[in-house]
């Protein structure tokens, strides 16, 4: 299985707004948008991260789209998320794309952040290195209620 990162094309959006509207993967990673339906605000959301000068990226096994993951945000507060589509769960692809983006990324500390009842999430985090270094509680659009969250930083 050959994991790869590449930057995103036009033509992955299609595929990333479908794997976005998983609801199984909805409700995992919880912190969502408010309607990942709504595909003008998905488009305007990826126009404005694409613009950003954020490192955001495809993930392609074998050269299919399986997902995308990104370091966004403030200077100092630069934070990692990563969206594996359900048909490659549980095959590593999540710790290769986390292993092969933290090689981009020189910059540290980074952070990152999963529901409390994300196990898959943060596994991969712990096993790239991350260590909590917080929690906090907010409300999971995915969920549709208030939700336990868990920080974690990744330091020099
Ligand atoms: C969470 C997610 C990224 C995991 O992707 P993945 O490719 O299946 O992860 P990996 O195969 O690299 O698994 C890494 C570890 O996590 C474990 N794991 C994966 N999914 C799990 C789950 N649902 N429950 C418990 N452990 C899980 C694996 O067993 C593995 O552990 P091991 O190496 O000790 O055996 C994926 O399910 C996903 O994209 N979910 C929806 C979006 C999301 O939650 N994104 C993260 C937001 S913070």
């Amino acid at each position: 299985m050959d994991i790869t990162l590449r930057p995103v094309h036009d033509s992955d959006l299609p595929v990333f707004f479908r794997q976005m509207n998983d609801p199984e993967a909805g409700r995992m990673a919880a912190f969502t948008a408010k309607d990942p339906s709504d595909r003008a605000h998905f488009d305007a959301h990826w126009a404005r991260i694409r613009a950003s000068g954020d490192v955001i990226r495809t993930v392609l096994v074998d050269g299919d789209v399986v997902g995308n993951a990104a370091v966004y945000g403030r200077p100092d507060e630069r934070e990692v998320t990563y969206w594996i589509d359900r048909p490659y769960w549980g095959r590593g692809v999540a710790t290769a794309t986390l292993r092969a983006l933290l090689d981009l990324v020189p910059e540290r500390p980074l952070y990152a952040r999963a529901a409390a009842d994300n196990a898959g999430s943060l596994r991969v985090l712990e096993k790239c290195g991350f260590v909590v270094t917080g929690h906090d509680r907010g409300f999971a659009h995915a969920r549709g209620e208030e939700t336990d969250e868990v920080v974690l930083t990744l330091h020099g």
